[in-house]
């Protein structure tokens, strides 16, 4: 059974493109894969806590020798790296805060960025360890950061998060952005702002899914 793991990280909701983007995504996959399981982690209504050093300490102690306590600190991390481990694919709505990811989605990182687990070391060079996964991010922008203007090199979203997964060894990813957003504070139809990401997120699925839009 696959299973397509979909995290949002907009704190909007209802009001969120990110959100409404990925939803359309999934919907489009539960309709490719009938059998096929959908993962929610809404990480605005998930407790994520800053990692400190004693979570840092627990992480460097071999397994064998943690603590009852080391266990119980790392247990939201092992939990979520699950999650990423178990499914096949991963939908992931990431809406622009101040250039960067919005703090929850870099609270969600830390906890899944393990050594040991989601990347190694062990030949003195970096490895990733999450092998065999699609993965879609769909992100949400209010102005325009389109390659080639003077905006782009303000865009810390997408060239981050292509490292980021990169070196935890994700090796095919799908970047889809709906830019401009702030148009519909400025009385922007939102059906018609929509229309055209909607479209591309029925688009990639289809197509990501072996499929035809
Ligand atoms: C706290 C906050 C910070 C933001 N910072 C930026 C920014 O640096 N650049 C930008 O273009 N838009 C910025 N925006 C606008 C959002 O990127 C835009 O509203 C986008 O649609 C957010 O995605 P969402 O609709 O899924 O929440 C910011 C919005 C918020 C709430």
């Amino acid at each position: 059974m696959p299973t397509l793991l979909h995290i949002d990280s907009s704190p909007l909701y209802d009001r969120s493109v990110s959100r409404e983007l990925t939803g359309a995504f999934v919907a489009q996959w539960k309709a490719s894969h009938p059998d096929g399981k959908v993962v929610d982690r809404d990480l605005n209504s998930t407790e994520l806590p800053p990692i400190n050093a004693a979570w840092v300490g627990a992480v460097y102690t071999p397994e064998e020798a943690q603590t009852p306590e080391q266990k119980k600190l790392l247990a939201l991390s092992d939990s979520l790296v699950a999650e990423l481990e178990q499914a096949d694919e991963y939908v992931i709505g990431v809406p622009m805060h101040n250039f960067g990811v919005p703090s929850v989605l870099k609270l969600w990182i830390d906890q899944i960025s393990r050594v040991g687990k989601t990347f190694s070391y062990a030949n003195g060079t970096p490895k990733g360890l999450i092998i065999g996964k699609k993965a879609t991010f769909i992100i949400a922008t209010g102005g325009i950061y389109d390659a080639q203007t003077q905006m782009a090199s303000l865009n810390f979203v997408e060239p981050y998060l292509r490292s980021l997964f990169g070196f935890l060894g994700l090796t095919e990813a799908t970047f889809l952005t709906a830019g401009g957003t702030m148009a519909l504070n400025h009385g922007q139809d939102r059906n018609t702002f929509l229309a055209p990401h909607l479209q591309a997120v029925q688009t990639h699925a289809v197509a990501a899914q072996g499929g035809q839009a």
